[in-house]
């Protein structure tokens, strides 16, 4: 089994790892809140980045916030550069597990990850780039096993709701789960709400290259997951959803390749039956569906091209409708915002043939938490660690390159992210 050394021989437990940053600062503070629920009671932690001054503004601001002033004496600093290899090498020697919030992480992340192999540290990160993601599972998942180190991606919004989401579905349905749709809808209060630009740049990137994740995909060689009872169908671009009273679209994110890559590991490695997802946004009304529409056709024509890809860079709030600002959401914003995600899930009750019947019985099931990417993603990212700190006999049994279904089907991370705001339930 792989070991996960929670004990004194490294000084920290975690360290944050691009603690600067906009998604950074608000895992520093969510850190800070849960120290007591690291092993023994007591996390020890670190926070990291390539300027000194700014990670001790941070450790300032979350002092400020939080009301813990010795957050300014207490946290150690480690100052790391993605491009300095020797940096990476000394923070990952000293941490259990490396928390990385430096992205976009097709330019950023690898380096990160293999330092961790190379160092035996632990890797989580909150990518929502599969290319990044599968291209780290295609690279990495050996070394990762034969050093016993678990690499375990897309631990925020994207894609822990999604794939946990899935998983609580299968546990809570009665008899054999086969199919689930997610839809999610988004709320903000009169102060709104948006997104910040690095999630912004991680999605132009990302569509910019998609022909080669289609190349990396072919590199896995992977044979279909045959599904039991009927195909589900994917719906349309854009379809009336009855089930959330609004427009829906597919959701463009990580989380089908996120739960697909679940799927396949418990399949293969637990012999569970393959649940086939499809996942999908509410849009609102009519007059936000066309707002969006045309949003979308300018973005994918102009992420095509360099020029078009700079102009994108350049005025995330104009060509995003104001979704996405350089300066992100206020935590006013922040506190009058949530996320729903509702699960339609279908199946076989355990009379039934699947060979010969339709799948009749249903369920519905709900994760629904606080602001999604600054709020719930911390949350998300953190439990995930905690995770792994207090359950290692619950993990896979060897190290290796792994999305959370995967990791964590078998721990008790739903419990933990329920008793921090992100609420699983069946409605
Ligand atoms: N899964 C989700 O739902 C979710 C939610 C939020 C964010 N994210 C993802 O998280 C990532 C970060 O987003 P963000 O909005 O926080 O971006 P950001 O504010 O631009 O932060 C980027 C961070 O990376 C650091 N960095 C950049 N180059 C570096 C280098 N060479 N060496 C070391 N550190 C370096 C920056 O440090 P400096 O301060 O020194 O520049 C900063 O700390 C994005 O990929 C985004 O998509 C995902």
């Amino acid at each position: 089994m792989a070991r996960v050394d929670t004990s004194t021989s490294r000084p920290y437990h975690l360290v944050i790892f691009g603690a600067t940053g906009f998604t950074g600062q608000f895992v520093v503070e969510e850190v800070a809140r849960t120290v007591s629920e690291g092993p023994g009671g007591n996390l020890k932690w670190a926070v990291a980045g390539r300027s000194k001054q700014k990670l001790e503004k941070v450790l300032e601001k979350a002092a400020g916030v939080l009301s813990k002033p010795e957050l300014r004496t207490e946290v150690d600093i480690l100052v790391a550069d993605v491009a300095e290899e020797d940096s990476l090498a000394a923070m990952c020697k000293q941490a259990v597990i490396v928390l990385n919030c430096v992205g976009p992480y097709r330019f950023y992340g690898e380096p990160v990850v293999k330092a961790c192999v190379e160092n035996g540290a632990h890797h989580i990160d909150i990518s929502g780039e599969p290319q990044f993601l599968e291209g780290m599972q295609l690279n990495y998942s050996s070394q990762a096993a034969e050093k016993g180190v678990y690499i375990i991606g897309s631990c925020g919004f994207d894609s822990i709701p999604a794939d946990m989401g899935v998983l609580f579905t299968r546990d809570q349905f009665k008899g054999t789960l086969t199919s689930v749709e997610s839809f999610l809808t988004v709320g903000s209060g009169p102060d709104g709400g948006c997104i910040h630009d690095g999630t912004w740049q991680s999605a132009i990137y990302g569509f910019a290259d998609s022909q080669n994740l289609r190349n990396l995909r072919r590199k896995f060689n992977h044979k279909p997951l045959l599904p039991v009872g009927p195909k589900l169908k994917p719906r349309g671009a854009l379809f009336y959803s009855n089930e959330i009273q609004q427009y829906a679209i597919p959701f463009m994110g990580s989380d089908p390749s996120v739960v697909k890559r679940s799927q396949r590991f418990l399949v293969e490695e637990h012999k569970a039956t393959p649940v086939q997802y499809g996942a999908y946004a509410g849009v609102g009304g009519l007059g936000n569906t066309i707002k969006l529409m045309f949003a979308g056709m300018m973005f994918l024509l102009l992420v095509k091209f360099s020029f078009g890809r700079n102009l994108l860079i350049k005025y995330p709030e104009f060509f995003s409708f104001g979704a996405f600002t350089k300066a992100g959401p206020t935590r006013k914003q922040m506190e009058g915002s949530s996320f729903q995600m509702a699960f339609h899930g279908v199946g076989y009750t355990e009379e039934q043939d699947p060979s010969q019947d339709k799948p009749t019985t249903k369920i519905r099931t709900l994760v629904q938490g606080p602001e999604a990417g600054y709020v719930a993603t911390p949350i998300a990212m953190v439990q995930s660690a905690l995770t792994i700190l207090n359950e290692p006999a619950a993990l896979p049994k060897k190290g290796g390159v792994y999305s959370p279904g995967a990791a964590f089907s078998k721990t008790t991370l739903v419990n933990r992210l329920n008793k921090h705001g992100i609420q699983f339930s069946v409605i």
